[in-house]
Order: C-alpha cells, then sequence, then structure tokens
C-alpha cells in the first residue's frame, strides 16, 4: 500500500451530495472497508513506479491475481525497468508472457515500452488521456496507471467495477452496449471522492474480486444498505447478460511432427491469433498429410496417429484442434529457417508456446515413452 493510500481516511471526507444525487457514502464505506479489508500487500502495491504499475494492470486485464503474481515477479526480474523491456526481442517478452493468454497483451507492451522511451524520454506521461495513446491501454487501464502511479482524480472501469455498479445501481442493459457502458461511466466518475481516490479504486477493485463476484458475498458487503439490486431481492438479475449468440467454431489440423525426441515449431504471423508464438504446422483441411510434410516441410514420414482432438476456447470463437503425430523417417536440411526450427521436446515447452501447443507437447512426451 503506497503512503497516499495508506493515508486516506473517512475523516475529512465531507459527505457532499453529487449532481446525480448520489451519496458521497459509498465511496466513504468503500474506503474504510477497504483499509481493514481490502488487498495491500499485492506485489504491485506500495510503489509509485509507474513501469511496475502499469505492467500490473496490463498482466491483470482478464486475468486473475493468483495466476498474475509468479508471472510478474519473473518478468520483473528479466526486465526490471521500461529500457530494458524496449530494447529486448518481442521474442523473449512472449516467451515470458507464455501461458497468461492475450499474447497482444504481450506485443502491445513491448510497442508501448519502445513509446516510452522514443517519444516521453523513458518516462511513462501523467496524464490519463497520454497513457491512454499507448498501444494496450484503454480508458480503465490508463485511469488505473494515472491513479495509483501519480495520484490522478480519474475513474476506473473494468469489467468487475461494471458488475459492481451495475448491481448496486440496478442498472438494465447489457455493459458490453455502448449505451450501458456510457451510463456506467458517467456513474464511475460521479461517484469519485474528492479525496482518497487511490484507496478508493483499489476499494472497488477488491469489492469485485472478492465480494461482489458472480456469486455475491451480499452480508460481507460494506455498501449492502445502499445496494438496489439486493433492496430488490435481485442481485444475481445483475448485470444482464451477454445476448446469447452462438459462437463459431472452427476446426485446424495441427501436425506434431517428431524425430528423433525433436519437434518442429513454426512461428506465426506477427497478427492475427497466437500472433508471434510458436506453434505447429497447420496444413490446410483439403491437403494430404503426408504429401504436404514431404513438399513443405522436407520431412518424410515413417508413421502417422491422430491423438485426441483437443478444444481450446477464445472470446470470439471456438477452436477444435486435431492434433496428428507425424513420425518422421528423413528430414531434409531445407526444414529449418528463421520462422521454423526443430526443438528437443524440452526445449520446445520452455519456447514462446500458446497454451494447447504446450498442452499437446506434454501429450506428445507422454506418447513417446509408450
Ligand atoms: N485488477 C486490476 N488491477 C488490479 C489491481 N491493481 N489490484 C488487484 N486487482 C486488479
Amino acid at each position: 500500500m503506497s503512503k497516499t493510500r495508506r493515508e486516506a481516511n473517512t475523516e475529512n471526507t465531507a459527505p457532499v451530495r453529487h449532481k446525480s444525487g448520489l451519496s458521497a457514502e459509498f465511496a466513504e464505506c468503500l474506503i474504510a472497508w477497504q483499509q481493514q479489508h481490502g488487498r495491500n500487500d499485492l506485489p504491485w502495491q506500495n510503489t509509485h513506479d509507474a513501469y511496475r504499475i502499469w505492467l500490473s494492470e496490463i498482466m491483470l486485464q482478464q486475468t486473475q491475481v493468483v495466476t498474475v503474481i509468479p508471472y510478474y515477479g519473473k518478468f520483473l526480474e528479466r526486465f526490471p525497468d521500461v529500457k530494458s523491456l524496449a530494447e529486448a526481442d518481442l521474442d523473449e517478452v512472449l516467451q515470458l508472457w507464455s501461458g497468461l493468454g492475450y499474447y497482444s497483451r504481450a506485443r502491445n507492451l513491448h510497442a508501448a515500452a519502445g513509446q516510452v522511451m522514443a517519444q516521453h524520454g523513458g518516462r511513462f506521461p501523467h496524464a490519463r488521456a497520454a497513457l491512454e495513446a499507448l498501444p494496450g491501454l484503454g480508458r480503465s487501464t490508463a485511469a488505473a496507471v494515472a491513479v495509483f502511479a501519480f495520484g490522478a482524480r480519474e475513474a476506473i472501469l473494468d469489467g468487475n467495477v461494471k458488475r459492481v455498479l451495475a448491481r448496486h445501481f440496478a442498472i438494465p442493459g447489457y455493459y458490453g452496449e455502448k449505451k450501458v457502458a456510457d451510463q456506467l461511466w458517467s456513474l464511475a466518475e460521479s461517484l469519485l471522492p474528492a479525496r482518497g481516490v487511490e484507496r478508493y479504486t483499489q476499494s472497488l477493485m477488491d469489492l469485485g474480486a472478492t465480494v461482489c463476484t458472480r456469486a455475491p458475498a451480499c452480508a460481507s458487503c460494506p455498501v449492502k444498505d445502499s445496494c438496489v439490486a439486493l433492496a430488490q431481492d435481485a442481485v444475481l438479475k445483475y448485470p444482464s447478460p451477454r445476448p446469447r449468440k452462438s459462437v463459431p467454431e472452427r476446426t485446424t489440423v495441427m501436425l506434431l511432427l517428431e524425430h528423433k525426441g525433436e519437434v518442429l515449431l513454426q512461428q506465426r504471423p506477427p497478427s492475427g491469433i497466437w500472433g508471434g508464438l510458436w506453434a505447429f504446422p497447420e496444413p490446410a483441411a483439403e491437403l494430404d498429410i503426408a504429401d504436404y510434410c514431404a513438399q513443405q516441410l522436407g520431412c518424410n514420414l515413417s508413421g502417422m496417429q491422430r491423438l485426441p482432438e483437443l478444444a481450446h476456447a477464445f472470446t470470439h470463437f471456438k477452436l477444435s484442434i486435431q492434433p496428428v503425430l507425424c513420425r518422421v523417417g528423413t528430414r531434409a536440411a531445407r526444414a529449418e529457417s528463421g520462422l521454423s526450427k526443430w526443438l528437443p521436446l524440452a526445449a520446445a515447452e520452455q519456447a514462446a508456446v500458446p497454451t494447447p501447443v504446450r498442452k499437446l507437447l506434454r501429450q506428445l512426451a507422454q506418447e513417446l515413452v509408450k
């Protein structure tokens, strides 16, 4: 907990009425609760170092605190400041990110570090709008960095906070819709206290993560007395769910080429899913696998075995992966290039690979000892 966050207290925050008629009591109750019941010793707290705060906020987008903590520590060991990150190879950044998912975050992180060095002399800008101009920072993340690093008075509205506000004030409609999101942003701004914004911001994050969850613990809620949804006995009706749309499903074949304990990985193009990560070759469905391996990869197969299907869910579609273990009898030297390399299985598992590829590498390791 930073000095400002520690010093925040409710005593000198006069109970003003907001224009909207909402009372400052909401923030007061949350600030007092955070001091006693909130999370105050997370690895990215007790500092005003914008680099450390920015890194944590990017890692925490769509990812829970427990998952982030070990990645955060390892990342900082290797890249202790924005300069070291800007100077690194993207491949190494992706490797440290491997397993956290949503890899565009890592690519944007690297690009943003470059911009901070080139355009801001190695110092993060203080204003929320300037932070928002960096790759990977939306309005809420930029606000969180501005609040925690620079003590700005800005509102945040991440997924958890949307749930808290939509529920507390019984706001109808799906918050992914612009009209509803605009309403929530206005509400978030109108609730900002005059002082103690840092602790207040943390309190909203903590409340959303530990109390006002999908299965809320209303009895422990510091603002239950003013919760509109609770008064209506309708906490589970809020926030309104995303209107159901069927998620498209795609199928792909992945070839696990194995030769003398080594596997072939190819680097994916920089944009698109798993951009820049290392993955297995994916031939078009209509191609004959043995011909493809011979012509495109310079490998003659001595055996082929289908492995069990693997499902992977992305935000906008489901991917059904059909893995095929291809035992390579002979391989040509031209099979390797900058975008394509043979690696011992253990080294492949350490490379910057997406989660399903890592799962398949583990499965392959088990097949090979059979
Ligand atoms: N989620 C997003 N930002 C966070 C933070 N600073 N602490 C805990 N959870 C968070």
